[in-house]
Protein backbone atom coordinates (compact mmCIF):
# COMPACT_ATOMS: atom_id res chain seq x y z
CA UNK A 1 0.00 0.00 0.00
CA UNK A 2 2.48 2.50 1.30
CA UNK A 3 6.06 2.68 2.55
CA UNK A 4 8.80 4.79 3.84
CA UNK A 5 12.17 5.21 3.48
CA UNK A 6 14.73 5.23 6.64
CA UNK A 7 16.71 8.69 6.41
CA UNK A 8 20.57 7.77 6.60
CA UNK A 9 23.67 9.12 5.77
CA UNK A 10 25.64 7.16 3.82
CA UNK A 11 26.70 8.10 0.29
CA UNK A 12 24.25 5.48 -1.94
CA UNK A 13 21.63 7.19 -0.16
CA UNK A 14 22.65 10.74 -0.85
CA UNK A 15 23.53 10.39 -4.19
CA UNK A 16 19.81 8.61 -4.73
CA UNK A 17 18.27 12.00 -3.11
CA UNK A 18 20.36 14.14 -5.33
CA UNK A 19 18.87 12.01 -8.40
CA UNK A 20 15.12 12.63 -6.77
CA UNK A 21 16.30 16.51 -6.57
CA UNK A 22 17.16 16.73 -9.70
CA UNK A 23 13.68 15.08 -10.78
CA UNK A 24 11.54 17.82 -9.38
CA UNK A 25 13.76 20.66 -10.22
CA UNK A 26 14.85 20.40 -13.37
CA UNK A 27 13.76 18.87 -16.82
CA UNK A 28 16.92 16.72 -17.29
CA UNK A 29 16.20 13.41 -17.44
CA UNK A 30 17.74 10.17 -14.90
CA UNK A 31 18.83 6.85 -15.34
CA UNK A 32 18.36 4.36 -13.43
CA UNK A 33 17.59 0.55 -12.74
CA UNK A 34 14.94 -1.57 -13.21
CA UNK A 35 14.94 -5.18 -13.09
CA UNK A 36 14.06 -5.77 -16.64
CA UNK A 37 16.03 -3.10 -18.20
CA UNK A 38 17.09 0.62 -17.12
CA UNK A 39 14.76 3.15 -17.57
CA UNK A 40 14.90 6.86 -18.33
CA UNK A 41 12.95 8.73 -15.58
CA UNK A 42 11.20 12.17 -15.72
CA UNK A 43 8.50 13.61 -13.73
CA UNK A 44 5.56 12.23 -15.07
CA UNK A 45 3.41 15.29 -14.35
CA UNK A 46 5.11 17.98 -16.02
CA UNK A 47 5.48 18.71 -20.06
CA UNK A 48 8.51 19.96 -20.49
CA UNK A 49 10.05 17.36 -17.96
CA UNK A 50 8.46 14.38 -20.42
CA UNK A 51 9.42 16.24 -23.40
CA UNK A 52 12.81 16.31 -22.39
CA UNK A 53 12.72 12.25 -22.55
CA UNK A 54 11.75 12.58 -26.07
CA UNK A 55 14.39 14.41 -27.08
CA UNK A 56 17.35 12.67 -25.66
CA UNK A 57 16.06 9.77 -26.47
CA UNK A 58 15.35 10.31 -30.07
CA UNK A 59 11.97 8.55 -29.83
CA UNK A 60 8.94 9.61 -31.90
CA UNK A 61 6.67 11.07 -30.03
CA UNK A 62 3.44 8.66 -30.94
CA UNK A 63 4.86 6.25 -28.98
CA UNK A 64 3.33 6.43 -25.33
CA UNK A 65 5.36 6.21 -22.42
CA UNK A 66 5.15 3.55 -19.38
CA UNK A 67 4.05 5.67 -16.04
CA UNK A 68 6.41 4.17 -12.79
CA UNK A 69 4.71 3.73 -9.14
CA UNK A 70 5.95 3.21 -5.45
CA UNK A 71 2.90 2.15 -4.12
CA UNK A 72 -1.08 1.45 -4.70
CA UNK A 73 -2.10 4.48 -3.01
CA UNK A 74 0.21 6.69 -5.63
CA UNK A 75 -1.46 5.41 -8.34
CA UNK A 76 -4.80 5.23 -6.23
CA UNK A 77 -4.65 8.83 -6.07
CA UNK A 78 -3.21 9.79 -9.67
CA UNK A 79 -6.63 7.40 -11.14
CA UNK A 80 -8.50 9.46 -8.90
CA UNK A 81 -8.20 12.34 -10.69
CA UNK A 82 -9.75 15.59 -10.01
CA UNK A 83 -12.58 13.46 -8.18
CA UNK A 84 -9.97 13.40 -5.10
CA UNK A 85 -9.69 11.26 -1.99
CA UNK A 86 -12.94 12.16 -0.25
CA UNK A 87 -15.39 12.11 -2.91
CA UNK A 88 -14.33 8.92 -3.78
CA UNK A 89 -15.02 5.77 -1.56
CA UNK A 90 -14.45 2.83 -4.49
CA UNK A 91 -11.31 1.71 -5.41
CA UNK A 92 -10.22 3.04 -8.59
CA UNK A 93 -7.78 0.53 -9.73
CA UNK A 94 -10.47 -1.97 -12.29
CA UNK A 95 -11.29 -5.10 -10.76
CA UNK A 96 -9.81 -7.28 -13.60
CA UNK A 97 -6.27 -6.13 -12.65
CA UNK A 98 -6.29 -6.89 -8.56
CA UNK A 99 -4.85 -10.28 -9.28
CA UNK A 100 -2.03 -9.37 -11.36
CA UNK A 101 -0.95 -6.85 -9.17
CA UNK A 102 -1.45 -9.13 -6.14
CA UNK A 103 0.84 -11.70 -7.99
CA UNK A 104 3.29 -9.86 -10.21
CA UNK A 105 3.78 -6.37 -8.32
CA UNK A 106 6.31 -5.13 -7.64
CA UNK A 107 7.58 -6.80 -10.85
CA UNK A 108 7.87 -6.91 -14.86
CA UNK A 109 3.81 -6.35 -15.91
CA UNK A 110 2.95 -3.25 -17.43
CA UNK A 111 -0.79 -2.90 -16.73
CA UNK A 112 -3.33 -0.30 -19.19
CA UNK A 113 -5.40 1.85 -16.93
CA UNK A 114 -7.68 4.56 -18.25
CA UNK A 115 -6.63 8.21 -18.20
CA UNK A 116 -8.94 9.75 -15.53
CA UNK A 117 -10.51 12.82 -15.86
CA UNK A 118 -8.52 16.11 -15.41
CA UNK A 119 -5.45 13.82 -15.28
CA UNK A 120 -2.19 14.63 -13.59
CA UNK A 121 -0.33 13.06 -16.40
CA UNK A 122 1.50 15.18 -19.03
CA UNK A 123 -0.64 14.55 -22.18
CA UNK A 124 2.88 14.03 -23.32
CA UNK A 125 2.66 10.45 -21.66
CA UNK A 126 -0.22 8.76 -23.50
CA UNK A 127 0.76 10.53 -26.91
CA UNK A 128 -3.02 11.66 -27.29
CA UNK A 129 -4.51 8.11 -26.24
CA UNK A 130 -7.21 7.58 -23.05
CA UNK A 131 -5.30 5.23 -21.65
CA UNK A 132 -1.50 4.55 -20.06
CA UNK A 133 0.68 2.17 -18.74
CA UNK A 134 1.03 1.26 -15.05
CA UNK A 135 3.86 -0.17 -13.88
CA UNK A 136 5.17 -1.19 -10.19
CA UNK A 137 8.78 -2.32 -10.60
CA UNK A 138 10.86 -4.48 -7.94
CA UNK A 139 14.63 -2.98 -8.08
CA UNK A 140 14.52 -1.17 -4.89
CA UNK A 141 16.58 1.19 -6.26
CA UNK A 142 13.73 2.58 -8.50
CA UNK A 143 11.24 1.95 -5.77
CA UNK A 144 13.35 4.46 -4.04
CA UNK A 145 13.98 6.99 -6.97
CA UNK A 146 10.04 7.04 -7.03
CA UNK A 147 9.50 7.46 -3.42
CA UNK A 148 12.17 10.14 -3.15
CA UNK A 149 11.16 11.89 -5.86
CA UNK A 150 7.50 11.93 -4.91
CA UNK A 151 6.01 12.10 -8.14
CA UNK A 152 4.98 8.97 -10.63
CA UNK A 153 7.91 8.63 -13.18
CA UNK A 154 7.52 8.45 -17.27
CA UNK A 155 10.00 6.43 -17.90
CA UNK A 156 11.33 4.35 -21.91
CA UNK A 157 13.76 2.14 -21.83
CA UNK A 158 17.21 4.32 -21.16
CA UNK A 159 18.74 3.67 -24.96
CA UNK A 160 18.70 6.20 -27.48
CA UNK A 161 15.83 4.98 -29.83
CA UNK A 162 16.19 1.94 -32.61
CA UNK A 163 19.18 0.89 -30.24
CA UNK A 164 19.44 -2.35 -27.81
CA UNK A 165 17.59 -1.83 -24.48
CA UNK A 166 20.09 -0.95 -22.04
CA UNK A 167 20.58 -3.98 -19.16
CA UNK A 168 23.45 -2.15 -17.21
CA UNK A 169 24.96 1.43 -16.65
CA UNK A 170 27.42 1.43 -19.05
CA UNK A 171 24.90 0.62 -21.88
CA UNK A 172 22.97 3.84 -20.84
CA UNK A 173 26.37 5.67 -20.78
CA UNK A 174 27.29 4.50 -24.42
CA UNK A 175 23.96 5.68 -25.83
CA UNK A 176 23.01 9.08 -23.68
CA UNK A 177 26.60 10.18 -22.71
CA UNK A 178 26.53 14.33 -22.77
CA UNK A 179 22.24 14.29 -22.85
CA UNK A 180 21.86 13.40 -19.47
CA UNK A 181 24.01 14.11 -16.40
CA UNK A 182 23.08 11.21 -14.09
CA UNK A 183 23.00 7.05 -13.96
CA UNK A 184 22.20 5.32 -11.24
CA UNK A 185 24.09 2.16 -11.65
CA UNK A 186 22.57 -1.10 -10.03
CA UNK A 187 24.78 -3.33 -11.85
CA UNK A 188 23.26 -5.43 -14.41
CA UNK A 189 19.51 -5.84 -14.81
CA UNK A 190 18.04 -9.60 -13.39
CA UNK A 191 15.39 -10.07 -16.05
CA UNK A 192 16.53 -8.38 -19.40
CA UNK A 193 13.88 -8.08 -21.21
CA UNK A 194 11.16 -5.44 -20.57
CA UNK A 195 7.84 -5.77 -18.92
CA UNK A 196 5.02 -7.65 -20.41
CA UNK A 197 2.47 -5.05 -21.43
CA UNK A 198 -1.25 -6.33 -21.02
CA UNK A 199 -4.75 -4.55 -21.96
CA UNK A 200 -7.98 -5.70 -19.52
CA UNK A 201 -10.21 -2.79 -20.58
CA UNK A 202 -10.96 -4.69 -23.14
CA UNK A 203 -12.10 -8.13 -23.37
CA UNK A 204 -10.93 -11.12 -23.81
CA UNK A 205 -7.85 -9.42 -22.42
CA UNK A 206 -4.82 -9.17 -24.29
CA UNK A 207 -1.15 -9.06 -24.22
CA UNK A 208 0.46 -6.13 -26.13
CA UNK A 209 3.97 -6.89 -25.57
CA UNK A 210 5.58 -10.15 -24.26
CA UNK A 211 8.06 -9.46 -21.06
CA UNK A 212 9.53 -10.63 -18.25
CA UNK A 213 5.36 -11.95 -17.19
CA UNK A 214 4.99 -15.57 -19.21
CA UNK A 215 1.85 -16.19 -20.60
CA UNK A 216 1.22 -19.30 -18.25
CA UNK A 217 1.76 -16.92 -15.27
CA UNK A 218 -1.25 -14.94 -16.47
CA UNK A 219 -3.69 -17.75 -17.20
CA UNK A 220 -3.50 -18.80 -13.44
CA UNK A 221 -4.94 -15.77 -12.32
CA UNK A 222 -8.80 -15.15 -12.42
CA UNK A 223 -10.37 -13.44 -15.60
CA UNK A 224 -7.29 -13.85 -17.55
CA UNK A 225 -7.51 -17.44 -18.22
CA UNK A 226 -8.29 -17.25 -21.98
CA UNK A 227 -5.87 -14.23 -22.45
CA UNK A 228 -5.49 -13.67 -26.26
CA UNK A 229 -1.97 -12.38 -27.94
CA UNK A 230 -2.53 -8.75 -29.23
CA UNK A 231 1.18 -8.57 -30.89
CA UNK A 232 2.37 -9.76 -34.49
CA UNK A 233 5.74 -10.89 -35.23
CA UNK A 234 5.70 -13.69 -37.16
CA UNK A 235 5.23 -12.32 -40.34
CA UNK A 236 7.17 -13.98 -43.63
CA UNK A 237 10.74 -15.09 -43.20
CA UNK A 238 13.72 -13.49 -45.85
CA UNK A 239 14.57 -9.85 -46.13
CA UNK A 240 12.48 -7.45 -44.76
CA UNK A 241 12.48 -3.83 -46.45
CA UNK A 242 13.15 -1.64 -44.66
CA UNK A 243 11.95 1.70 -46.22
CA UNK A 244 13.27 4.72 -44.14
CA UNK A 245 9.94 6.03 -42.06
CA UNK A 246 7.79 3.44 -42.67
CA UNK A 247 8.33 1.06 -39.70
CA UNK A 248 10.88 2.22 -36.95
CA UNK A 249 14.13 0.14 -36.01
CA UNK A 250 14.00 -1.61 -32.71
CA UNK A 251 16.66 -3.32 -30.65
CA UNK A 252 18.69 -3.04 -33.22
CA UNK A 253 22.85 -3.30 -33.20
CA UNK A 254 24.78 -1.31 -35.99
CA UNK A 255 25.45 -4.76 -37.53
CA UNK A 256 22.92 -6.36 -39.69
CA UNK A 257 20.96 -9.38 -37.83
CA UNK A 258 20.48 -12.35 -39.50
CA UNK A 259 17.74 -14.74 -37.28
CA UNK A 260 17.68 -18.40 -37.03
CA UNK A 261 14.44 -19.34 -36.40
CA UNK A 262 14.42 -22.45 -33.55
CA UNK A 263 14.22 -25.28 -35.89
CA UNK A 264 16.07 -24.09 -38.48
CA UNK A 265 19.21 -26.71 -39.01
CA UNK A 266 22.36 -24.87 -37.92
CA UNK A 267 24.37 -23.96 -40.94
CA UNK A 268 27.89 -26.34 -41.53
CA UNK A 269 30.91 -24.43 -42.22
CA UNK A 270 30.11 -24.27 -45.70
CA UNK A 271 27.07 -22.19 -46.03
CA UNK A 272 28.58 -20.01 -42.72
CA UNK A 273 31.16 -18.56 -44.67
CA UNK A 274 28.89 -18.21 -47.78
CA UNK A 275 26.61 -16.40 -46.08
CA UNK A 276 29.21 -14.00 -44.83
CA UNK A 277 30.98 -13.98 -47.93
CA UNK A 278 31.34 -10.37 -48.19
CA UNK A 279 32.23 -9.65 -44.91
CA UNK A 280 34.97 -9.01 -42.91
CA UNK A 281 33.92 -9.83 -39.61
CA UNK A 282 30.31 -12.15 -37.92
CA UNK A 283 29.67 -11.97 -34.17
CA UNK A 284 27.42 -15.51 -33.33
CA UNK A 285 25.20 -15.81 -30.66
CA UNK A 286 24.45 -18.97 -29.69
CA UNK A 287 21.57 -19.70 -27.28
CA UNK A 288 22.04 -23.92 -26.90
CA UNK A 289 25.48 -23.98 -26.72
CA UNK A 290 28.88 -22.21 -24.95
CA UNK A 291 30.89 -20.26 -27.29
CA UNK A 292 32.70 -22.27 -29.92
CA UNK A 293 36.01 -22.20 -31.68
CA UNK A 294 35.19 -22.20 -35.63
CA UNK A 295 38.42 -20.92 -36.75
CA UNK A 296 41.87 -21.69 -36.01
CA UNK A 297 44.06 -19.02 -33.70
CA UNK A 298 42.05 -18.39 -30.79
CA UNK A 299 42.70 -15.24 -28.82
CA UNK A 300 40.60 -14.71 -26.23
CA UNK A 301 43.00 -12.41 -24.22
CA UNK A 302 39.42 -10.64 -23.31
CA UNK A 303 38.83 -13.40 -21.20
CA UNK A 304 41.82 -14.07 -18.93
CA UNK A 305 42.35 -10.56 -18.13
CA UNK A 306 38.90 -9.48 -17.13
CA UNK A 307 37.76 -12.82 -15.99
CA UNK A 308 34.25 -12.13 -16.99
CA UNK A 309 31.98 -15.13 -17.79
CA UNK A 310 28.46 -15.85 -19.26
CA UNK A 311 26.94 -15.72 -15.81
CA UNK A 312 24.82 -12.87 -14.56
CA UNK A 313 23.72 -13.60 -11.14
CA UNK A 314 20.27 -12.47 -10.16
CA UNK A 315 20.52 -9.99 -7.91
CA UNK A 316 17.43 -10.98 -5.30
CA UNK A 317 15.87 -13.48 -7.17
CA UNK A 318 14.04 -15.23 -4.36
CA UNK A 319 13.62 -12.90 -1.38
CA UNK A 320 10.43 -11.67 -0.10
CA UNK A 321 12.00 -8.42 0.68
CA UNK A 322 14.37 -7.71 -2.02
CA UNK A 323 16.19 -4.96 0.64
CA UNK A 324 19.10 -7.13 1.54
CA UNK A 325 22.11 -4.66 1.64
CA UNK A 326 24.55 -7.53 1.21
CA UNK A 327 23.20 -8.75 -1.74
CA UNK A 328 22.60 -5.07 -3.72
CA UNK A 329 26.43 -4.07 -2.96
CA UNK A 330 26.71 -7.00 -4.75
CA UNK A 331 25.28 -6.24 -7.83
CA UNK A 332 26.98 -2.73 -7.63
CA UNK A 333 30.51 -4.50 -8.13
CA UNK A 334 29.50 -6.74 -11.11
CA UNK A 335 29.29 -5.79 -14.25
CA UNK A 336 29.72 -8.61 -16.28
CA UNK A 337 29.33 -8.91 -20.26
CA UNK A 338 28.68 -11.93 -22.20
CA UNK A 339 32.15 -12.99 -23.24
CA UNK A 340 32.97 -13.08 -26.96
CA UNK A 341 35.29 -16.02 -28.20
CA UNK A 342 37.29 -14.34 -31.21
CA UNK A 343 38.85 -16.68 -33.89
CA UNK A 344 39.93 -16.06 -37.04
CA UNK A 345 38.99 -17.96 -40.22
CA UNK A 346 41.79 -18.01 -43.17
CA UNK A 347 39.94 -17.62 -46.78
CA UNK A 348 41.42 -17.62 -50.20
CA UNK A 349 43.09 -14.60 -50.89
CA UNK A 350 40.21 -11.98 -52.58
CA UNK A 351 38.28 -12.50 -49.45
CA UNK A 352 40.77 -12.12 -47.07
CA UNK A 353 40.94 -13.41 -43.29
CA UNK A 354 37.39 -13.39 -41.82
CA UNK A 355 37.18 -12.36 -38.16
CA UNK A 356 35.21 -14.32 -35.86
CA UNK A 357 33.28 -13.27 -32.17
CA UNK A 358 31.67 -15.69 -30.83
CA UNK A 359 29.31 -15.58 -27.50
CA UNK A 360 27.25 -18.24 -26.03
CA UNK A 361 24.61 -16.98 -24.07
CA UNK A 362 23.60 -20.96 -22.23
CA UNK A 363 21.11 -23.49 -22.59
CA UNK A 364 18.19 -21.53 -20.18
CA UNK A 365 15.83 -19.02 -21.30
CA UNK A 366 16.39 -16.96 -18.11
CA UNK A 367 19.47 -16.87 -18.84
CA UNK A 368 19.64 -16.41 -22.41
CA UNK A 369 17.12 -13.05 -21.63
CA UNK A 370 19.61 -11.53 -19.39
CA UNK A 371 21.83 -11.98 -21.58
CA UNK A 372 20.69 -10.82 -24.87
CA UNK A 373 20.90 -7.05 -25.52
CA UNK A 374 24.47 -7.04 -23.53
CA UNK A 375 25.54 -9.57 -26.39
CA UNK A 376 24.25 -7.66 -29.17
CA UNK A 377 25.97 -4.40 -27.99
CA UNK A 378 28.78 -6.14 -27.29
CA UNK A 379 29.17 -7.33 -30.51
CA UNK A 380 29.06 -4.14 -32.01
CA UNK A 381 31.66 -2.79 -30.16
CA UNK A 382 33.91 -5.56 -32.19
CA UNK A 383 32.58 -4.09 -35.18
CA UNK A 384 31.24 -6.87 -36.71
CA UNK A 385 29.62 -6.18 -39.63
CA UNK A 386 26.97 -9.39 -39.34
CA UNK A 387 25.55 -11.12 -36.24
CA UNK A 388 23.80 -14.29 -36.58
CA UNK A 389 21.54 -15.46 -33.73
CA UNK A 390 20.44 -18.96 -32.89
CA UNK A 391 17.13 -17.99 -32.25
CA UNK A 392 14.81 -20.43 -29.33
CA UNK A 393 11.41 -21.92 -29.82
CA UNK A 394 8.76 -20.02 -28.41
CA UNK A 395 5.78 -22.18 -29.03
CA UNK A 396 5.86 -22.69 -25.30
CA UNK A 397 3.90 -20.52 -22.95
CA UNK A 398 5.65 -21.46 -19.48
CA UNK A 399 8.88 -19.15 -20.29
CA UNK A 400 10.20 -16.35 -21.29
CA UNK A 401 11.09 -17.31 -24.81
CA UNK A 402 8.32 -15.40 -26.53
CA UNK A 403 9.14 -12.35 -24.71
CA UNK A 404 13.20 -12.81 -26.58
CA UNK A 405 11.96 -13.42 -30.01
CA UNK A 406 9.77 -10.87 -30.00
CA UNK A 407 12.82 -8.88 -29.65
CA UNK A 408 15.02 -10.75 -31.96
CA UNK A 409 12.62 -10.50 -34.46
CA UNK A 410 12.52 -6.66 -34.48
CA UNK A 411 16.04 -6.52 -34.40
CA UNK A 412 16.36 -8.91 -37.20
CA UNK A 413 16.55 -7.85 -41.00
CA UNK A 414 17.31 -11.14 -42.36
CA UNK A 415 15.13 -14.31 -40.61
CA UNK A 416 16.03 -17.62 -42.37
O1 LIG B 1 10.28 -3.00 -18.57
C1 LIG B 1 9.81 -1.96 -19.03
O2 LIG B 1 8.60 -1.84 -19.30
C2 LIG B 1 10.77 -0.79 -19.25
C3 LIG B 1 11.27 -0.30 -17.90
C4 LIG B 1 12.11 0.94 -18.01
O3 LIG B 1 10.19 -0.12 -17.04
N1 LIG B 1 10.14 0.27 -19.97
C5 LIG B 1 9.84 0.18 -21.31
O4 LIG B 1 9.30 1.32 -21.86
O5 LIG B 1 10.05 -0.81 -21.95
P1 LIG B 1 9.21 1.56 -23.44
O6 LIG B 1 8.82 2.98 -23.61
O7 LIG B 1 10.46 1.17 -24.11
O8 LIG B 1 7.99 0.69 -23.89
C6 LIG B 1 6.67 1.09 -23.56
C7 LIG B 1 5.68 0.16 -24.21
C8 LIG B 1 5.55 0.45 -25.68
O9 LIG B 1 5.41 -0.76 -26.38
C9 LIG B 1 4.28 1.30 -25.72
O10 LIG B 1 3.68 1.25 -26.99
C10 LIG B 1 3.45 0.64 -24.63
O11 LIG B 1 4.37 0.35 -23.62
N2 LIG B 1 2.41 1.54 -24.09
C11 LIG B 1 2.58 2.61 -23.28
N3 LIG B 1 1.40 3.21 -23.03
C12 LIG B 1 0.46 2.52 -23.68
C13 LIG B 1 -0.97 2.64 -23.83
N4 LIG B 1 -1.67 3.61 -23.27
N5 LIG B 1 -1.59 1.72 -24.60
C14 LIG B 1 -0.91 0.72 -25.19
N6 LIG B 1 0.43 0.56 -25.10
C15 LIG B 1 1.10 1.44 -24.37
MG1 LIG C 1 12.05 0.64 -25.38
Amino acid sequence: EEWDIEYEQGQDFQNLLRAATELQETDIPVAFPTETVYGLGADATRSSAVRAIFAAKGRPVDNPLIVHFHSLSQLRSLLRGNAGVTECATDPIPEIYKPLIQKFWPGPLTIILPNPEGSQLAPEVTAGLNTFGARMPRSILALALIRLSTVPLAAPSANASTRPSPTAAEHVKDDLDGRISTIIDGGPCEVGVESTVVDGLSYPPTILRPGGVTVEQLRQCPGWENVVVGYKDKHEQGIKPRAPGMKYRHYSPKATVMLYEAGTPAPDAEQLLDKVAERKSVGIVRTKTWARNLGVSVTDADAHVNGVSNSIPKAHPQDASPIRESNLLRSFKQHQVPHAVHSTFHREADQGPLSIWDIGLGKSTEVVARGLFSALRELDKKGVDIILVEGINDTVEDNIAAAVMNRLRKAAEIRI
